[in-house]
């Protein structure tokens, strides 16, 4: 019971990684906001998080809305007490060529997978300051924050964006006893990536990008985000942990 009573936050909770966090976050004690724009989706994570003997709370949270994201914090104080973790998940993708990228699909992704990060983190790490308690922040960025890929423009700036903004939180928050940290995972079975499994010839070409020819699972994420979210991890800071059966290790030649 690494999490006995620590308030945790999720966004994008009802997708494939937030989903299995939530749940482990939940089986290990923690206190969960479940949150999601899919308020739908949230409700029935938290219900499933109390059946299995958990505590949870679903909010509709869009990560993008300041005053959103302030009252949901605002509420988690009154009826549980100030959060210890947020972990900054929601995130979108666009697959479109560069030349044909429309800016208002670019902007779309730069707001929830940059600024919906930042929104989170910040709202967050006022309330630690305000109430005078240590936090920890751990934020999904991708393989795709290390490396680019084909047709993939706005998802790789504001995945490249989130690694720098983990490692500049990292010190502007240390003297306030908040760490922050990034999970970089490499393609995991999820919701985000089911179309690419229907088709055998891409789904092959999609395990071959990683060393360990196969993609990843939602629990080996849950894995390494509850490492850092941990006291396992009391002395790591702007790390950025890697969970992409080694896809930025190298290249075969
Ligand atoms: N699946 C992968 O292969 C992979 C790889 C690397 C990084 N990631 C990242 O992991 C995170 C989760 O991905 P996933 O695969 O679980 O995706 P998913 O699509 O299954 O889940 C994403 C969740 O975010 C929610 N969401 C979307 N816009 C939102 C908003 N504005 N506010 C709040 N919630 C919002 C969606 O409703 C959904 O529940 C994302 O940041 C993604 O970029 C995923």
């Amino acid at each position: 019971m690494r999490f006995k009573d620590k308030i945790v936050l999720i966004t994008g909770s009802a997708g494939g990684i937030g989903f299995k966090t939530a749940l482990d976050f939940g089986n290990e004690g923690a206190i969960v906001a479940v949150t999601d724009i899919d308020f739908e989706m949230a409700k029935k994570l938290s219900n499933q998080i109390i059946s299995n003997g958990g505590v949870a709370e679903p909010f509709q949270l869009d990560v993008t809305d300041l005053d959103q994201t302030k009252n949901v914090f605002e509420t988690l104080n009154e009826k549980h007490g100030v959060c210890d973790i947020v972990f900054c998940n929601a995130g979108i993708r666009e697959i479109t060529p560069m030349l044909d990228l429309e800016f208002e699909d670019w902007k779309k992704v730069i707001d929830v997978n940059v600024n919906g990060v930042f929104l989170s983190a910040q709202t967050f790490a006022k309330n630690c300051v305000k109430h005078n308690k240590k936090g920890n922040i751990v934020i999904t960025s991708s393989t795709l924050g290390i490396v680019a890929a084909n047709s993939r423009c706005a998802y790789t700036t504001s995945k490249h964006a989130t690694i720098g903004l983990t490692k500049q939180l990292a010190m502007d928050l240390a003297k306030n006893n908040i760490r922050v940290n990034a999970v970089a995972p490499g393609v995991i079975r999820t919701p985000l990536t089911e179309r690419y499994f229907q088709d055998k010839e891409v789904a092959e070409k999609i395990n071959g990008i990683h060393a360990m020819n196969r993609v990843g699972e939602p629990e080996e994420v849950s894995n390494a985000v509850r490492f850092l979210a941990s006291d396992e991890s009391t002395f790591c800071t702007g790390s950025i942990l890697t969970v992409d059966g080694g896809w930025t290790a190298g290249k075969f030649m």
